[in-house]
């Protein structure tokens, strides 16, 4: 599906003017939101949503309310022009790319409470993180109400905090789910990869050794969760200059830890490598002898 010229929005009116256009012609309208920076996991979710949209949207924005103080968004990498390239090359339409003042022209005093899904994981450690994110995925969503949105699995809490939105305030989307795409030596994509020098991203490489080792280890027979995780804490601790955020086990539906593992489970961790925090997950099935990887959404 080539475009014909990517077309750039910065300003809200300016996107709906080009989207009403697309929704006049009939197109099935699909967001790939993003902060930038682009890695292939980014671009393997514009080719994905090809499959589900005629015209397909990319937002870039790096938003501050998903930030806490101590966090790196004065220092979050960014590349607009490289970006603009790769977006146009992957023959998306339009390009969202408003300023801070555009989203946010004043305080934002409204925000979403999270229940049981930020529970765990990331949410205690990042506190208002989820928060925000749903506050700008919901203003995205209201801006360019798109019919499809396409989110990465590497970002497993947030996926489904954003599908548990999507369900429970009635957005009338459809959230596919994009697998994680990995450098050849298994570590996830990220732009935060970018703050990593050669050596830590050598090393990094031992979280997704270690999430496979885990998998093994329960395809061997091991349920007991507590026995996976020291596991996992053991083999990742050996790691120069990691330190460990936090090890999850827990059930797909909820994000709640378990002790055995059976059914639909996920391995989620963050790992700080030097001064870079890094996340991972996988996601496996487990009846009784059979133990196989799946996709978030099955
Ligand atoms: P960002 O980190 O730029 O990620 C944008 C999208 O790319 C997210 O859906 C994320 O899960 C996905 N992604 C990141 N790394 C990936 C990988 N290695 N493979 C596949 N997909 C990957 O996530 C955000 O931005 C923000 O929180 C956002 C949703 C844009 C809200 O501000």
């Amino acid at each position: 599906m080539a475009s014909d010229k990517l077309r750039i929005a910065c300003t809200v009116r300016e996107a709906r003017e080009a989207i009403a256009a697309a929704r006049a012609a009939n197109q099935r309208i699909g967001l790939i939101p993003t902060m930038g920076y682009l890695h292939d996991g980014h671009v393997s979710l514009i080719d994905l949503c090809k499959n589900h949209a005629d015209y397909l949207v990319v937002s870039v924005f790096v938003n501050p309310t998903q930030f806490s103080p101590h966090e790196d968004l004065s220092r979050y990498p960014r590349d607009f022009e490289r970006d603009r390239h790769l977006i146009e090359a992957q023959g998306a339409h339009l390009l969202f790319a408003p300023t801070t003042k555009e989203i946010y022209p004043e305080d934002s005093q409204i925000r979403y409470e999270i229940r049981v899904l930020a529970d765990h994981l990331c949410g205690p450690k990042r506190p208002g993180h989820f928060e925000g994110v749903l506050l700008v995925v919901s203003k995205l969503f209201h801006i360019i109400q798109p019919d499809v949105a396409v989110f990465g699995q590497k970002d497993l809490q947030q996926l489904l905090i954003i599908q548990r939105m999507i369900t429970d305030l009635n957005f009338p989307i459809q959230l596919i789910a994009g697998p994680t795409i990995r450098e050849p030596n298994g570590l996830a994509m990220s732009s935060r990869n970018s703050y990593l020098t050669t050596g830590e991203r050598r090393e990094s490489a031992t979280i997704y050794r270690a999430l496979q080792e885990a998998r093994q280890l329960i395809e061997s027979g091991e349920r007991s969760a507590s026995i996976v995780i020291e596991a996992l804490m053991k083999r990742i601790s050996k790691v120069q200059g990691s330190r460990m955020d936090y090890i999850g086990i827990v059930d797909l539906a909820r994000l709640q830890p378990v002790e055995q593992i059976q059914g639909r489970i996920a391995i989620a961790l963050a790992v700080y490598i030097g001064q870079t925090r890094l996340i991972d997950n996988m996601i496996l099935e487990v009846n009784h002898g059979k133990v196989q990887e799946i996709p978030a959404f099955h």
